[in-house]
Order: structure tokens, then sequence, then C-alpha cells
């Protein structure tokens, strides 16, 4: 079922995403996870260097739970920013390419587990820059009912949920508008 959904998604997404330069990249930006109707656009939060979607008191037993502003560079590493008071000042994304676990990493990391740069906005989705394919494999795997550990996965486990991850908020509240 998640696989079929997918399979539209992208297969769509990467069919205009080929023909077209991808956009210039917004200098200040949060994400948001979009599913159809699960998650309508929630923002992408930081609890202890992993990312999540949802409900950010549902966390009781992080250490530290902030939201995040993101600045793109030109190599497509993006930069997370705290909006609370929390140990660091800047980390940036990393996808890790044997979990597929998405989370926040000391800028310069160079391990070869984690891949940092090549993310893209095309269509305010973001993407990732793989060889000469822009991919957009971003799921949400259940950490509870309120929370979505956010992931980047393979149709393997039914239990991650594709989702759009973009930098719009949802048009729904007028005050969190881009
Ligand atoms: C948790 O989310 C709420 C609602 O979006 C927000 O007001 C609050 O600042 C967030 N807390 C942290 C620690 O980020
Ligand atoms: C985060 O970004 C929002 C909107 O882009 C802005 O209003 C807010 O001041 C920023 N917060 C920080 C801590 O930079
Ligand atoms: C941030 O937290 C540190 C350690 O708890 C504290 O010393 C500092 O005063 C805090 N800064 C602000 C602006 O709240
Ligand atoms: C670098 O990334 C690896 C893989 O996620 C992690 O185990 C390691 O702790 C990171 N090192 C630093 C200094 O952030
Ligand atoms: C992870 O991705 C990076 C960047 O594409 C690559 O250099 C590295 O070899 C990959 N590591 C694994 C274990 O696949
Ligand atoms: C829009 O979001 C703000 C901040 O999270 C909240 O205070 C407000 O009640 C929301 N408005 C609506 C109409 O949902």
């Amino acid at each position: 079922m998640f696989a079929s959904l997918k399979g539209v998604m992208i297969a769509s997404l990467f069919a205009t995403a080929s023909l077209a330069a991808v956009q210039a990249e917004p200098s200040n930006f949060k994400l948001y996870a979009y599913t159809g109707r699960t998650i309508g656009g929630s923002p992408i939060f930081y609890a202890d260097g992993l990312a999540y979607a949802g409900a950010n008191s549902s966390l009781a037993n992080a250490n530290e739970v902030t939201g995040v502003n993101f600045t793109a560079s030109s190599d497509g590493t993006w930069t997370a920013t705290p909006e609370s008071n929390v140990t660091w000042s800047s980390k940036v994304l990393y996808i890790s390419n044997t979990t597929g676990e998405v989370g926040f990493t000391n800028k310069g990391n160079s391990s070869s587990n984690i891949i940092t740069s090549g993310f893209r906005f095309y269509d305010h989705n973001a993407l990732l820059k793989a060889g000469s394919k822009m991919e957009a494999s971003w799921r949400v795997k259940d950490a509870g009912n309120t929370v979505w550990g956010l992931a980047w996965g393979t149709d393997d486990d039914d239990s991650f949920v594709p989702i759009m991850l973009r930098n719009v908020a949802p048009v729904t509240n007028a005050s969190k508008t881009e």
C-alpha cells in the first residue's frame, strides 16, 4: 500500500525534476512533513540528535528538544540553527546510508556512513541529488502515536510511511506562511 503510493508520488516528482532546473535555494527556511491525512504539514524538529515531525512534547525522555531553522549552502548542505537555548548553535542535516535515520551532526563530520550534502529543492520539495538523479525517498517512522522519526527509506518496511518534505508551512494557518 505504501509502496504503491510512493511509486506514484515519486514518479511524478522525478518526471518534473529531471526536466527543469532546480530552484534557487531559500536562505532561511523550515522543513515540514506532509502526508495525505496523517501529517498535514508538521515542522521538523530536533531531539537528541535526530529529526522528528509531530508533537515535540511526546518525546518526554529526550534531553534536548528544539525547533530548527535551516540555511542552505551551495553544495546542498543544510545547516540547522536551534530556536531554543540548547547546548549547540549549529548542526548539519544528515541521512545515514546504513540505517536511513535522519538527524543532525557536527559540520565537517567526514564519516562515510552519512550524507550531509546534495540536498536541493524542486518546487518546494526537498530532494537529494545522488549522482545524476534526484531522489525524494523521505519517510516517517512511528515513534509513538503523536510523533514520527524522519527517515530515508526503502519500501521493505511498511512501518515507514512515505512523506513529502517541503519548505512551506501548511496554508491552513495564516500565521505560519513562508
Ligand atoms: C514545541 O512545539 C510548540 C508548538 O509548536 C512550540 O510552541 C514549542 O516552542 C516547542 N518546544 C520546543 C522545545 O521546541
Ligand atoms: C526562524 O525562522 C523564522 C521564519 O523563517 C523566523 O521568524 C525566526 O525568527 C527564526 N528563528 C531563529 C532563531 O532564527
Ligand atoms: C542558556 O542556557 C545556559 C545553560 O543552562 C544558561 O547559562 C544561559 O543563561 C541560557 N541563555 C539564555 C539566553 O537563556
Ligand atoms: C559523525 O557521524 C557518525 C555517523 O552518524 C557519528 O557516529 C559520529 O558520532 C559523528 N561524529 C561527530 C564528531 O559528530
Ligand atoms: C554513503 O554515502 C556517501 C556519499 O554518497 C558515500 O561516499 C559512502 O560510500 C556511502 N557509504 C555507504 C556505507 O554506503
Ligand atoms: C495558527 O498557529 C498559531 C501558532 O502555532 C496558533 O497560535 C494559532 O492558534 C493557529 N491558528 C489557527 C487558526 O489554527
